[in-house]
C-alpha cells in the first residue's frame, strides 16, 4: 500500500465531504462526520503508517507534513472557487488556512507516529479542524449567500469556452493579432493560448487555475507584473473584466484595487496596441482620455453587454 497516495485520498474525501455538506450553510457539525471507511484507514494501518514516518528522517517528515498542507489548501481553494467564481483568496486568507491546516496535518501525523489514533479522537478533530474552517471562510463575503439559502444553493461555478468562440465574440481577426499577446484569465485548460500557439503566435496566458508551462503562468492578476509598453494585443475573455464588473456593482467590492490593476494593463499596452475584453465595463470606459486611448464597443447579440477593443494611440 502507498501510505502518501491513502493520504492524500483521505484529504480529498475530506474536501469533498466538506462541499457537499456544505461547511458554510450548515450549522449542524454533527452531520459533517467522516465515513466509517476513510476513519478506519487510520486504525487499519496504524502500523505500517507508523513505520512509514519512522523512515523518514527529519528533513522528509517535515516535508511530508508541507506537502500535505499545501495539497489540502491548494485543494480547498479548487473547491471554494468552484462554488463560486468570485471568491478572491487573499494572501492574508491563505496564510490562515496554511495555519489551520498545518496544526490539523501535525497533530495527525504526530499520532499516527505514535499509534495512538482512536476512531473518537479523531472525528473530534476533524470537527474542530472544520468548525475552525468555517469562521475562516465566513469571511468571504462571496459565500455569504451560503449562510441564508437552502443548503444546496446554485453554484456561480466558472465555464470555459473554446478558441474559435471567444475570437468570435472579441471581434478578433487572427491576422491581425499581434504579438506578444497575454491571455488574462486564459482558464484552466488555457483553450485560446494553446489554439494561438499551434497557428504560431506569441502569447502567454495567466490565471490563478492554469499550471505553469511553456506558454502558462499559474498566478493571480493582482500578482502579475504587466510590465510597461510590453503587449501588443491583452485578451480578456469572461475573466478580469467580469470579476471587476462584479466588484463594481457589488455593496463593499474591491473595484479599488480593479481600478488600479485595469489603468496597469492598459499602461502596459504597446503604442497602437490592442485590449480586447468582454463584458464591457462601462462605468470606467467613458472617462478615458480620448487623446490616448480609442474605445470600440461590438454588441453581442441577445445577451445585453459588448465586447470591447480599446487601442492606445
Ligand atoms: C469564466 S473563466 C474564463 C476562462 C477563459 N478566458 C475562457 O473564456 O474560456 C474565468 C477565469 O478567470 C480566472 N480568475 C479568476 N480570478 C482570477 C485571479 N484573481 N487571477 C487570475 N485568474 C483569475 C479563473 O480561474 C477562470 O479560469
Amino acid at each position: 500500500m502507498d501510505i502518501k497516495i491513502q493520504l492524500y485520498h483521505f484529504i480529498d474525501q475530506l474536501n469533498l465531504i466538506n462541499h457537499n455538506f456544505n461547511l458554510l450553510y450548515n450549522d449542524d457539525c454533527e452531520s459533517l462526520l467522516l465515513e466509517d471507511s476513510i476513519v478506519n484507514f487510520f486504525v487499519d494501518y496504524k502500523t505500517e503508517l507508523s513505520d512509514f514516518l519512522k523512515d523518514l528522517n527529519n528533513d522528509r517528515y517535515s516535508e511530508l507534513i508541507d506537502q500535505i498542507v499545501i495539497y489540502s489548501v491548494d485543494d480547498l481553494i479548487k473547491t471554494i472557487t468552484r462554488i463560486n467564481q468570485f471568491v478572491d483568496i487573499d494572501h492574508t486568507l491563505k496564510a490562515k488556512l496554511y495555519h489551520i491546516y498545518y496544526q490539523f496535518i501535525s497533530i495527525l501525523i504526530e499520532k499516527m507516529f505514535a499509534r495512538t489514533i482512536h476512531i473518537d479522537w479523531l472525528t473530534h478533530q476533524v470537527k474542530q479542524h472544520q468548525a475552525e474552517l468555517k469562521v475562516i471562510l465566513q469571511e468571504i463575503d462571496e459565500l455569504a449567500i451560503y449562510r441564508n439559502e437552502p443548503q444546496n444553493s446554485e453554484d456561480v461555478p466558472c465555464f470555459q469556452y473554446s478558441a474559435k468562440l471567444q475570437l468570435g465574440l472579441m471581434g478578433i481577426d487572427i491576422k491581425s493579432l499581434n504579438g506578444p499577446v497575454i491571455d488574462i484569465g486564459c482558464g484552466e485548460y488555457a483553450y485560446l493560448v494553446n489554439y494561438l500557439v499551434k497557428l504560431g503566435k506569441d502569447i502567454v496566458g495567466i490565471d490563478r487555475s492554469v499550471s505553469n508551462g511553456p506558454h502558462t503562468i499559474n498566478t493571480s492578476w493582482f500578482d502579475f507584473d504587466f510590465g510597461e509598453d510590453k503587449w501588443s494585443s491583452i485578451i480578456s475573455h469572461q475573466s478580469f473584466t467580469n470579476h471587476f464588473k462584479r466588484q463594481h456593482y457589488k455593496t463593499n467590492g474591491s473595484y479599488i484595487e480593479y481600478i488600479k490593476l485595469y489603468l496597469n494593463i492598459l499602461k502596459s499596452l504597446k503604442p497602437k496596441g490592442s485590449f480586447y475584453y468582454t463584458p464591457d465595463l462601462p462605468f470606467i470606459e467613458q472617462f478615458l482620455d480620448s487623446d490616448k486611448y480609442k474605445v470600440e464597443r461590438l454588441p453581442i447579440e441577445n445577451l445585453g453587454f459588448y465586447s470591447v477593443k480599446i487601442t492606445k494611440l
